[in-house]
């Protein structure tokens, strides 16, 4: 149980986790990168409030996040956002802001103009409505959209797959993790995004390269693990592979033209996630075994990987239990930061908590 003593409420015990006496209600802000989202969590795993407004069309002109512009429509959209979430949890459940029980808000990783957006409104939400703070982690907050409308308790292997990160994470206990490896280059999304835009796929390129692969051939084309000892990951020359192959590939054009086929770029795409998910899986699964968990979670944007997402549930043909969260709940939002903020009891925070970019 989490006894908060922030500073500025130690006049106040508030019970906050699982063990609470008394249901918790906590309304969630993430504004890490380019989703501005907020959201209202019951105990952890009931959602009683989902907003989220997308910047991607503001970003797909650039082919990528502008950190500046993404700030700035970060304040354009907070209060909108937040008057949202208190506009549906009052619709589905009654709960008005009185009966919030903490506020919540990303800490980072992150882009740092992006965060401070969502951070201050969550802090300031909290000295308004006088309840404590609670600072998250946005890697923890993607694992915790696992526990939302299921029933999933530590212990776990979960493979946390994002724009920023690849890793392997021993989950003990709601608030003991141990990260077993990690990519020692370019992350799993990145490497998506990376591959996409080389083959001309426009902004975001993971989702779009995802598609392409469906229709593809996955043997049509044998590209390289990244050898890498233990748990960890390394995916650039996968990616300088990919490069190379399109060039081959367009040089073989006959005379005059300059564009691959349709088929050849569906049997590139099927072919690098192919790889990518082999490799992923591959390691993933002598972790779990190593560990003698029976359960698995996946969490991260490219959780929504359509490859990545087979290969891993075919492990409940060997018995293995697995989650990973709908679509909604993969991708950047606040309900999973909500979660997180009940469940993990490590990560409480006064309000003088200051954002960071990078995983320190
Ligand atoms: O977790 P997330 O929303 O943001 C970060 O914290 O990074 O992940 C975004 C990443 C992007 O790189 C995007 O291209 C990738 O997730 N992504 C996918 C898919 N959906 C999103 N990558 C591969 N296949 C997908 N279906
Ligand atoms: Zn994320």
């Amino acid at each position: 149980m989490k006894n908060l003593k922030n500073t500025l409420f130690s006049h106040k015990q508030v019970e906050i986790g699982p063990e609470s006496a008394y249901d918790n209600y906590i309304m969630a802000i993430e504004s890490s990168c380019d989703e501005t989202a907020c959201a209202i969590v019951k105990n952890g795993r009931e959602v009683i409030a989902n907003v989220v407004a997308s910047q991607i069309k503001t970003h797909a002109q650039y082919g990528g996040v502008i950190p500046e512009i993404a700030a700035r429509e970060h304040l354009e959209s907070i209060n909108v956002v937040i008057e949202e979430a208190f506009r549906q949890a009052k619709e589905t459940a009654g709960i008005e802001p009185k009966d919030i029980t903490a506020f919540a808000g990303t800490v980072g990783p992150g882009l740092v103009g992006c965060l401070l957006v969502g951070l201050n409104a969550a802090k300031t939400l909290a000295l308004v409505y006088d309840k404590p703070f609670i600072g998250v982690n946005h890697l923890n907050a993607h694992l915790c959209g696992n526990y939302i409308d299921t029933d999933l308790k530590p212990p776990f292997m979960a493979l946390l797959v994002s724009g920023g990160h690849t890793q392997i994470i021993d989950v003990e206990s709601y608030s003991k993790q141990t990260i077993l490896g990690e990519t020692i280059d370019d992350a799993v999304g990145e490497a998506y995004d990376k591959v996409a835009r080389l083959i001309g796929l426009p902004y975001p390129g993971g989702p779009r390269l995802d598609k392409l692969a469906q229709v593809g051939n996955k043997k049509a084309y044998q590209l390289p693990e990244g050898k890498v000892d233990g748990y960890n990951f390394s995916f650039s020359g996968l990616k300088t592979a990919v490069l190379r192959l399109v060039k081959d590939l367009k040089s073989a054009l006959p005379e005059g033209e300059t564009e691959l086929s349709e088929n050849t770029v569906n049997d590139v795409c099927a072919s690098f996630q192919e790889r990518v998910s082999n490799t992923l899986a591959k390691k993933l699964k002598k972790a779990l075994v190593e560990r003698g968990y029976n359960q698995v979670v996946i969490a991260g944007g490219v959780a929504a990987n359509s490859e990545i997402r087979k290969k891993i549930f075919d492990f409940e043909n060997d018995g293995f239990k697995v989650f990973a969260p709908p679509m909604k709940y993969c991708t950047d939002n606040a309900a999973m930061v909500a979660s997180c903020a009940y469940f993990n009891t490590n990560t409480f925070d006064d309000v003088d908590v200051e954002v960071f970019s990078r995983v320190k």
